[in-house]
């Protein structure tokens, strides 16, 4: 009898601490920055050649809808949202069918092209890093008069902020421009985007952000578009890239372990895709992957954004079948499973 009730009593208290513990963590808006990886449509609204929102592009969306998202569907922010039990899709803030009503669980500042490096953004006139931030800013207002300032303020501070950008800054401008190559090593320039990225971070800590997670550099060596211009090697991935990729990765943990011991009250963790993106491209069938060296979308090795069109006869019929979409970004599946990759190693502490 003592027994039993000890036992209910400890259940009892487990079950409170659960629900205290789950109730402090709890997350009630994904905000994102960065390029391609996470643009929820922004560019539609922008004047740029950049651009997704037409077919084949999200055929494997709800409603097979292109929307801007530079994939056949879903792109990783929204498994992230849905994986915190928020919406299943996070909205572009530039999009007009959403207002601060739908902004307020989650929005999207992301541009694809984008980079740390204003000089990146210049090459295919999106929106630079530091306007993401001035939209940002101009939500939080939008955010205060729509829940009030004391509701408004925990949403701010409770919510997961995810960066994800970079790859542009190497694949578009320092390895194919001379401003940056002929100012910088590459190692200088790493040095350069990682001071953007620590600004940033301190920035919006000090508009409030206190969850953030900082998105690694993929293999950036093995998308296709990079294999096809490594012809002269046999269009492997290119060993340069990748390395230059996993060294960024580097110092951007070293940055993620400095920001934590400098921002009280910050939590900054490191969500890097380059190991499990890397598995997938190495071991594609283990995933359930038939083809990894060349994308769904058209002949595989070259099209992105309007060259990949509806017209191209050569585009796949299953795009879960291939790890690339187009020759620049990841297929829905894909997504998917670096989406569950991160969420379990870097993003669960906010769960
Ligand atoms: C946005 O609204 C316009 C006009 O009402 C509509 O034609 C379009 O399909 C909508 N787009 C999305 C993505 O819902
Ligand atoms: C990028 O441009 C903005 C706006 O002109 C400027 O405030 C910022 O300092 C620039 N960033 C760098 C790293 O030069």
């Amino acid at each position: 009898m003592g027994l039993t009730m000890y036992t209910s009593l400890l259940i009892l208290t487990q079950f409170l601490v659960t629900l205290v513990l789950t109730s402090a963590g709890k997350v009630p808006a994904v905000i994102v920055f960065g390029d391609s990886s996470v643009d929820a449509g922004n560019n539609n609204q922008i004047s740029t050649v950049l651009k997704s929102d037409f077919e084949p592009y999200g055929r494997d969306f709800v409603g097979g809808k292109p929307t801007g998202r530079f994939s056949n569907g879903r792109i990783p922010p929204d498994f992230i949202s849905q994986a915190f039990g928020l919406k299943p899709t996070i909205p572009a803030y530039l999009d007009p069918n959403y207002s601060i009503k739908d902004f307020a669980t989650g929005v999207c500042f992301a541009s694809a092209g984008t980079g740390y490096d204003n000089a990146t953004s210049d090459v295919l006139s999106v929106i630079p890093l530091w306007r993401e931030l001035e939209y940002y800013k101009e939500y939080q207002k939008k955010l205060r008069a729509y829940l009030g300032t004391q509701k408004a303020n925990e949403v701010i501070s409770e919510a997961l902020y995810l960066m994800s950008l970079g790859t542009n800054d190497f694949l578009e401008n320092y390895y194919i421009l001379p401003r940056r190559s002929s100012q910088y090593s590459i190692k200088q320039y790493q040095d350069f985007l990682g001071g953007i990225a620590e600004d940033f971070i301190r920035q919006l800590y000090s508009l409030g952000a206190r969850k953030i997670s900082l998105g690694g550099l993929p293999p950036m060596g093995c998308l296709p578009l990079e294999r096809t211009m490594n012809f002269f090697s046999g269009s492997q991935c290119r060993d340069e890239y990748n390395n230059a990729a996993k060294e960024f990765n580097g110092k951007l943990k070293g940055l993620v372990v400095k920001l934590n011991r400098e921002l009280k009250g910050i939590k900054v963790v490191l969500s890097n895709p380059y190991d499990i993106l890397m598995q997938i491209i190495q071991k594609p069938s283990l995933f359930g992957f038939d083809v990894t060296a060349v994308a769904c979308c058209a002949t595989g090795t070259i099209e992105m954004g309007y060259t990949c069109d509806r017209y191209n006869p050569f585009t796949c019929t299953d795009a879960s079948k291939y790890v690339f979409w187009d020759s620049f970004h990841p297929t829905e599946k894909t997504n998917s499973l670096i989406s569950a990759h991160v969420i379990k190693h870097a993003l669960a502490v906010f769960l």
